[in-house]
């Protein structure tokens, strides 16, 4: 099948060209954002204190404050800062979680009830694999779980993962090869590295949700279904209208786990009509 190219999907963005992601040099190694999304390693971006709150000095309620480094920049420290504060970063820790992306996957399935035991599921843009454990933990044993994403995963029990651009044109036939069959349910958290330019950016949004929609269009079971990552006011124009024609059931979430101040949410397409 052509897959659809919109002016900012390839040749252009950070996701066509590797210098967007320049974060993980050698892709065989396991990249930084896997290794930080938990706070592994925060004693090597520079030093942390753990100071209780006043008042509230307990274990597991407390406020770190980070000395800013010499060479850190400002807004490494915040990041730094919000993600050790963060309850989820922490939570996600604790339990065994790749990343905080774990608990909207946990909330959005508790919602929608979208990973059934022995389900097929295609996860895109899956590192550093915090859905594809929630997947493999919901689906069980008996289920096929593949994931994609351009940075290196390491493995994850019960899921085979793949390591590549998902707009490489030999990328859909690579994840039906692994699927070996249709897919019960698709599910896209990918996001390119943000500009700070608002229109870039919205348009490099929707041309990933167009990818990920013309793979689900392609790959989906009929009663299948259709999880994305989408921004601000939510699936709009022409991917809404695909979306309502082909699914029987359209809605938008935004589990407690996203940040507040993010424009992120997901859009939910259940009850695939099928191809025609
Ligand atoms: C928010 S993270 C996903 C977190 C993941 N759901 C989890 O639970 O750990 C978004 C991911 O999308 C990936 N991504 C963005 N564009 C991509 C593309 N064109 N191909 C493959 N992965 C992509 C990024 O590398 C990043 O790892």
């Amino acid at each position: 099948m052509e897959r659809r190219k919109s002016s900012s999907d390839r040749g252009k963005g950070p996701n066509s060209s590797r210098k967007g992601r320049a974060k993980n040099p050698d892709p065989k190694t396991p990249s930084k954002i896997a290794k930080t999304a938990l706070g592994a390693e925060p004693e090597k971006r520079g030093r942390v204190n753990a100071v209780p709150t006043k008042g509230e000095a307990s274990s597991r309620d407390f406020n770190v404050h980070v000395k800013t480094a010499k060479r850190r920049e400002y807004g490494s420290t915040l990041w730094l800062k919000r993600q050790l504060n963060d309850p989820y970063v922490r939570k996600a820790k604790a339990e065994g979680y790749r990343s905080r992306a774990a608990y909207k996957m946990l909330e959005l399935d508790e919602k929608f009830s979208l990973l059934k035991s022995g389900a097929r599921i295609v996860d895109l843009g899956c590192a550093p694999g915090g859905w594809l454990q929630v997947a493999v933990k919901k689906a069980g044993a008996r289920s096929t779980i593949v994931g994609i994403d351009y940075l290196n995963v390491p493995a994850i029990a019960g899921a085979d993962i793949l390591e590549m651009d998902f707009l490489d044109e030999a990328a859909p036939d690579a994840l039906k090869k692994m699927l070996n069959g249709d897919a019960d349910i698709v599910l896209s958290d990918m996001a390119a590295p943000t500009t700070g330019h608002r229109s870039t950016d919205h348009l490099r949004i929707v041309a990933l949700a167009e990818v990920a929609l013309d793979f689900a269009e392609d790959v989906l079971t009929p009663g299948g279904a259709f999880v994305c990552k989408v921004f601000a006011g939510g699936a709009e124009g022409e991917i809404l209208a695909r979306l309502k024609q082909n699914f029987k059931t359209v809605k938008h979430a935004k589990p407690k786990a996203s940040r507040s101040d993010s424009a992120e949410k997901y859009v939910v397409a259940t009850g695939f009509r099928g191809r025609e």
